[in-house]
């Protein structure tokens, strides 16, 4: 590696950190996701698991044969939003880090993240982003400098209501690769049925919602419907109302490229019905690969490399974390 910035990632459940070289060249981040033992992840918890596992993961980055302390141009960590115990872990190593190495410190917007290391790896310019994620669920474009969000969830995030339901059928965080698994299973057994599988659609206007869904599809398997049967229809349900907000705002926006990001952008049905969507519109569909969906410090790490090409940096006392950061509060500068 040439010059390098580092970027750090602990917004919620995984701790990341990964690299991309100054001329944008993306590299496998180094991460430990908190898997709480049972219910879901409590944030004095999940941050005690990100202190725990700091030296190790540092260890783990510096010992890659293509890493050098003296290669690190520039130190850039997620400011928010996300879980307030496990963003100030993340801040406190960066700062650490930035001033020891003497070297600029980046504050970055997690969700522009997603959006930028998907844009660097799929080669999409100005695309509608589905943003799927625990946490978030939202449909973005970029307008007078600032990524808008056109449409999002009323309640719950898409990725959270996947694992609630996959939590209720005792499946452990994360629930949505299991689901995923389950439908996909019931898709292959044969002739797909909704008798007995129809769920509340949640989509109002621009927005979305996803509680009513997930309680009835709870209510379904406790009367006796097969669960993969219903991990199917949770999917088919949840996924067609993100593309059905999607599509419309690629029609509103006049854009021709769907960019999908965030960790359940991972699941290849959801992919399907987005290219088939786009397909059916005249417009390109992209996803980066699974490494860069999931939180990643490298994503960090390309939002913060475009930030300081444009001279942004974050000085030390203007580095306090905001856990309730929107997508659109940064003005995008960049290209
Ligand atoms: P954010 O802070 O952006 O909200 P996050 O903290 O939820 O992100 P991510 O790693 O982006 O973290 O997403 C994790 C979510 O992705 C979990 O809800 C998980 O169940 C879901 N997920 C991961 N893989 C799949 C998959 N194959 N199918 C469906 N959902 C998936
Ligand atoms: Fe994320």
């Amino acid at each position: 590696m040439g010059g390098i910035i580092l970027g750090i990632e602990s917004t919620a459940h995984t701790f990341s950190f990964g690299c991309v070289s100054t001329d944008g060249e993306l590299f496998p981040s180094f991460s430990s996701l908190f898997r709480p033992e049972e219910g879901g992840i409590h944030p004095r918890e999940a941050a005690d698991h990100h202190s725990e596992s700091t030296a190790n993961l540092l260890n783990q980055l510096s010992s890659n044969k293509d890493f050098s302390w003296e290669s690190i141009a520039a130190v850039a960590f997620s400011q928010g939003p996300g879980l307030g115990p496990c963003l100030r872990v993340g801040a406190s190593v960066a700062r650490t880090l930035a001033t020891r190495l003497s070297v600029p410190l980046i504050g970055v917007n997690h969700c522009v993240a997603h959006i930028e290391v998907g844009r660097n790896q799929t080669g999409c310019i100005d695309p509608v982003l589905l943003y799927v994620s625990g946490g978030n669920t939202q449909v973005i474009a970029r307008a007078d400098g600032r990524y808008r969000v056109l449409g999002e969830t009323l309640d719950i995030g898409i990725g959270n209501m996947l694992d609630k339901f996959a939590r209720s059928q005792g499946m452990p965080f994360p629930g949505g690769p299991k689901i995923e698994k389950l439908s996909r299973a019931y898709a292959n057994s044969g002739p797909q049925s909704l008798d007995d599988a129809y769920l509340p659609y949640g989509v109002h206007g621009m927005d979305l919602a996803f509680s009513g869904m997930l309680t009835s599809a709870t209510q379904k398997v406790s009367e006796g419907s097969p669960l993969e049967q219903i991990c199917w229809s949770l999917q088919e349900h949840s996924f067609a109302t993100c593309v059905e907000v999607a599509e419309r705002a690629l029609a509103h926006t006049g854009k021709t490229e769907l960019l999908l990001g965030g960790g359940v952008a991972c699941n290849e049905r959801l992919r399907q019905m987005s290219q088939i969507m786009c397909e059916e519109r005249g417009a390109a569909c992209y996803w980066p690969d699974k490494q860069f969906c999931i939180d990643n410090g490298t994503m960090i790490a390309e939002l913060g490399r475009r930030m300081l090409e444009c001279g942004i940096e974050t000085e030390l006392m203007d580095s306090a974390i905001d856990p309730s950061l929107r997508t659109d509060n940064t003005t995008v500068v960049w290209q």
